[in-house]
C-alpha cells in the first residue's frame, strides 16, 4: 500500500514527497516522523472542493488535535481552512503562526477561565460550549470584558458509531455534550439564549473519530433537522451554524477502505437538506472538523531496526528505536499499522514478526505483520502515523520526542527540531537542600 506521494525508486527505496526515505533517516536520524506536505495540502482541497460544490456556505476546519505544529497551521490558512483548537497550547501555537483567530474554534468539555478569556481577548471565531456551567462562566467573563461570546452548543445526537470506544464522543454515555435525548440540549438552547454576552450562532455534534462507513453521520445527519425545527418550534430561533464535527477514517490497513469525501458530501448534506425543507426550515452554514483524514496518511514514522529475538516456534521480535513514546496508539487503541522495509520497498513481505518498540513495557507496535526479513540497520517505514502520532507522544522513559520534517517535491525541512537531552530537564528544578 503507497499512500499519499509515496514511491519506490530505482534503488527500492520507499520516496516520499520526492525525498528518499532512507537518506532522510541518515539526515535526520531515527525516529523520525515525515510529513507529506502534498498529501496534506490535496486533503484539504478535496473536503473544500466536496462540501463547497453542494453547499457554498460551508466553512472546513481542521481538527489541531490530529496534529499542529507552527507550519501546518500556516499550510492550513493557505488552504483556507479554518481551525478547531483543544486548549490554550493548540491556540497559541495557532496564534504564533499568525493564524486569524476569527477562523479558531475552541472546543473542550473543560475549558479554563484562562483559556476563555484567551479566546475573547483574542476574538476567537467561535466558543463550541460543553455545559450550562460553561455558559455562565463565558457570559460572566465576556460582560466583565464588555465583550459578547460568539458560541456554538455541542449536543450529542446518541449516535454510537462502531469505533473503538475510547473515540465514541456522540453517545448518550459520554462526556462531551448536552444530550438531545435527555432534554439538556433544549434547557441549553434555552439558557444560552437567555444570557447577556452570549450570542447562540449554532450548533455542534461529533460523533466518533476513525469511521470507516457513513452510518453514524448519515443517523447524526437525521437527527439534527430534528432537533433544529424542536429548537425553531420551542424557541421561536432559527439555528444558523451547524458543526457536524469530525472527519472520515483513514487506511491504516489495506483492508481499511473509507467511503470518499465526496461520498460523505453528498450524504451529510442531502440528508441534512431533506430534514430542513420538509419542516420549512432554511439549510444552515455547514461546518465540518476533520482532523485524522487531513493528516493521517500523510505521516509516516522512519525507524532504525535493532536487535531481533527469534523465539523458536512462538515469535519474532523485531526492535525499533521507538515505540510508545512516539505512537501510543497500539497500547491504547489495539491500533493497527502498516510498515514496509524502506531500504528494500520492492521485495515481498514473507517474514511474520512482531515489531517491538524500545520502551520499558511490552510495547508491540505491531503485531504479526509480514515485512520483508527484517535485519538489524534497515529502515522501517510505519505508515499512516500522521494524526494522533506527534500529538500524543511522550517523554515516557526520558525518550526525546523525534524530529518532524515537512517533504515535498524533493526538499525535507525540520518543522519540529528533535528534543535534545537538554530538553529533558530543562523545567527540572533542583531544589538548594538536595544540591552537592
Ligand atoms: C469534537 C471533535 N471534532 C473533531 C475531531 C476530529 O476527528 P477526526 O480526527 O476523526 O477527523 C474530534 C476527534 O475526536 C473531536 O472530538
Amino acid at each position: 500500500m503507497l499512500l499519499g506521494t509515496q514511491q519506490v525508486s530505482a534503488a527500492g527505496h520507499l520516496v516520499i514527497g520526492g525525498c528518499d526515505t532512507v537518506e532522510l533517516a541518515q539526515q535526520y536520524g531515527t525516529p523520525l516522523y515525515v510529513m507529506d506536505e502534498a498529501c496534506i495540502r490535496e486533503n484539504c482541497r478535496a473536503y473544500r472542493r466536496a462540501f463547497e460544490s453542494r453547499h457554498p456556505q460551508t466553512e472546513i476546519c481542521y481538527a489541531g488535535k490530529a496534529f499542529l505544529t507552527m507550519a501546518l497551521c500556516r499550510i492550513v490558512d493557505q488552504e483556507g481552512l479554518g481551525l478547531d483548537v483543544a486548549s490554550a497550547g493548540e491556540f497559541y501555537t495557532a496564534l504564533q503562526a499568525g493564524f486569524p483567530p476569527g477562523r479558531v474554534y475552541l472546543h473542550g468539555n473543560f475549558k479554563s477561565p484562562m483559556e476563555m478569556g484567551m479566546a475573547l481577548d483574542h476574538g476567537v471565531g467561535r466558543i463550541v460550549v460543553d455545559s450550562v456551567e460553561e455558559l455562565e462562566l463565558i457570559d460572566s467573563l465576556a460582560q466583565a470584558k464588555g465583550t459578547t461570546a460568539n458560541i456554538l452548543l455541542r449536543v450529542t445526537p446518541a449516535v454510537d458509531p462502531h469505533t473503538h470506544k475510547f473515540i465514541q464522543t456522540g453517545k448518550i454515555d459520554s462526556k462531551f455534550g448536552l444530550g438531545i435525548d435527555t432534554g439538556q440540549a433544549l434547557a441549553g438552547v434555552r439558557h444560552a439564549l437567555n444570557c447577556q454576552s452570549i450570542k447562540l450562532c449554532g450548533l455542534h455534534c461529533h460523533v466518533g473519530s476513525q469511521l470507516l462507513d457513513l452510518e453514524a453521520f448519515d443517523l447524526a445527519a437525521e437527527m439534527m433537522p430534528q432537533f433544529i425545527k424542536t429548537v425553531d418550534q420551542e424557541t421561536g430561533v432559527t439555528i444558523e451554524e451547524l458543526n457536524v464535527g469530525g472527519g472520515l477514517g483513514i487506511r491504516y490497513l489495506e483492508e481499511h477502505q473509507p467511503p470518499s469525501v465526496e461520498n460523505l458530501a453528498e450524504t451529510v448534506l442531502t440528508k441534512l437538506k431533506r430534514g430542513l425543507s420538509a419542516s420549512g426550515l432554511p439549510m444552515p452554514k455547514i461546518m465540518l472538523e476533520p482532523g485524522r483524514s487531513i493528516v493521517g496518511e500523510a505521516g509516516t514514522t522512519l525507524y532504525t531496526i535493532g536487535p531481533i529475538k527469534d523465539i523458536p516456534h512462538v515469535r519474532k521480535y523485531v526492535s525499533v528505536d521507538g515505540g510508545l513514546s512516539d505512537n501510543p496508539r497500539p497500547a491504547l487503541y489495539d491500533a493497527r499499522y502498516s510498515a514496509l522495509i524502506a531500504n528494500r520497498a520492492t521485495e515481498p513481505p514473507n517474514e511474520v514478526v512482531t515489531v517491538a518498540g524500545k520502551h520499558c513495557e511490552t510495547d508491540n507496535l505491531i503485531m504479526d505483520i509480514a515485512l520483508a526479513s527484517p535485519r538489524p540497520g534497515d529502515t522501517l517505514a510505519v505508515q499512516s502515523t500522521g494524526a494522533y502520532n506527534y500529538a500524543m507522544s511522550s517523554n515516557y522513559n526520558r525518550f526525546t520526542r523525534p524530529a518532524v520534517v515537512l517533504v515535498n517535491e524533493g526538499e525535507s525541512e525540520v518543522i519540529v527540531r528533535r528534543e535534545t537531552l537538554e530538553d529533558l530537564v530543562a523545567h527540572d528544578v533542583l531544589p538548594e537542600r538536595l544540591r552537592c
